[in-house]
């Protein structure tokens, strides 16, 4: 275990006083994980766009970007509220990774860009463009889009498509008629390309609840990083030789910083899950990160030897269903779920090694599947650090906020 991380008996002392539950980050971890993910940036010439629906804490994304330092520009957005939110909080240069289609949206995108806000906007579709780009044009503003390039892996002739479902752009010339769409009405125009590798950035390939599919998601990962750098670079080599500017390439995730960190066409990478480092990231062979989003449950009942129920815990991640998407249990070391009930919603039973006591209250630690999910549970965060509790810092939610 290294040093930075919290035993069981620190977060016994630590919660003590605490109402349970309780989400908890520990900031050396956190520390430790940034430094880790801007090392792997250095000498690139890269900068890292921090997603923040990742953190979901306004807090610990302007702590981000302090570890940073100038390798930390720009934040991916989840939702145009928020990027709002966001340019009121003092942050800049965000990119909205979503499309949208609202007026309502619209009119927050023209708000912002006639206040001067850098914020662009992922769209996909000429008709988008248009939309866009008329909303934009009949506030006298122009709003920014960043198309996105699908970078899914389509072998069999397209017949398998390995990769998020999100963007039918695929080419060089599918961007440029999006481009093209966008400047017509003139209120938006094309200053980017938003390629995410999924496929790379987020399949754990030493996911030990699905072994046997590790080798395949191992072969997929490898055989599309000279896919997506090709594909990449001729969308951006084609935009540009027909007079795209193009501001940001922005490629990747947590799972792809070092591949996508030295994909020549980008400009950026994103990353936000490497700095909780909830389970899911501890499956992946190219990352060494130390967990530091935690949740901590009160153990209530003793339904069996070497059983504990606690209160609450049901917070499954999103995503492909699986036992992968329940939380885990991390402290005490070696305690489980049991497989008939999984995590439950005011009742999860947890299994314990031998050897382990617990008394009534005491709490039992999990760890989040995902990375924002978990603060939409919570309305705050208490911090730790040296191993000492330094204070509470609200979540999106506990700012009244739900973006999505
Ligand atoms: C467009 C986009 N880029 C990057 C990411 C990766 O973010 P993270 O580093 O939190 O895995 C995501 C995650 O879903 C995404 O949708």
């Amino acid at each position: 275990m290294s040093a930075v991380q919290l035993t069981y008996e620190d977060c016994k002392r630590i919660l003590a006083q605490e109402r349970l539950p309780r989400a908890f980050v520990n900031l050396d971890a956190f520390d430790s994980n940034a430094r880790k993910m801007f090392s792997i940036l250095e000498g690139t010439g890269k900068t890292m766009r921090i997603a923040s629906k990742s953190l979901r804490c306004a807090d610990l994304l302007g702590r981000a970007f302090e570890l940073g330092g100038a390798a930390a520009k720009g934040v991916m957005s989840f939702t145009v509220e928020e990027a709002d939110f966001l340019v009121r909080r003092g942050f800049d240069d965000i990119l909205v990774a979503y499309p949208t289609a609202r007026a309502k949206d619209f009119e927050i995108l023209c708000g912002l860009a006639a206040r001067g806000a850098d914020v662009s906007i992922v769209c996909d579709s000429e008709e988008n463009a248009r939309a866009l780009s008329a909303a934009g044009r009949a506030a006298g503003v122009v709003i920014q889009l960043v198309v996105e390039v699908d970078m899914s892996l389509r072998p069999a002739g397209g017949a398998a498509h390995l990769g998020v479902r999100r963007s039918t752009v695929r080419t060089g010339a599918d961007a440029l008629r999006v481009a093209r769409a966008a400047e017509k009405a003139g209120g938006a125009a094309v200053i980017g390309i938003m390629g995410y590798e999924a496929q790379i950035a987020g399949m754990a390939d030493e996911n030990p609840f699905s072994r046997a599919l590790n080798p395949a998601r191992k072969l997929i990962r490898e055989m599309s990083k000279p896919d997506v750098r090709r594909r990449r670079e001729s969308v951006v080599s084609f935009l540009r030789k027909n007079g795209v500017d193009l501001r940001i390439v922005n490629g990747g995730g947590t799972g792809s910083l070092d591949f996508t960190s030295r994909d020549d066409s980008c400009t950026e990478t994103t990353a936000g899950s490497g700095f909780y480092c909830p389970h899911l990231f501890s499956y992946y062979s190219n990352l060494d990160l130390t967990p530091a989003a935690f949740f901590a449950l009160q153990a209530s009942r003793f339904p069996a030897r070497r059983m504990v129920a606690c209160n609450g815990g049901g917070y499954v991640a999103s995503g492909e269903a699986g036992e992968d998407r329940l939380p885990l249990p991390w402290l005490p070391k070696g305690a489980r779920l049991t497989k008939l009930e999984g995590a439950g919603e005011v009742q999860t039973p947890v299994e314990l090694p031998h050897g382990v006591s617990i008394s009534p209250g005491d709490p039992v630690i999990f760890r989040h599947a995902k990375a924002g999910e978990l603060t939409e549970r919570f309305n705050e965060l208490l911090l730790i650090s040296d191993k000492d509790a330094v204070g509470y810092v609200p979540t999106y939610r506990g700012e009244g906020f739900c973006f999505l």
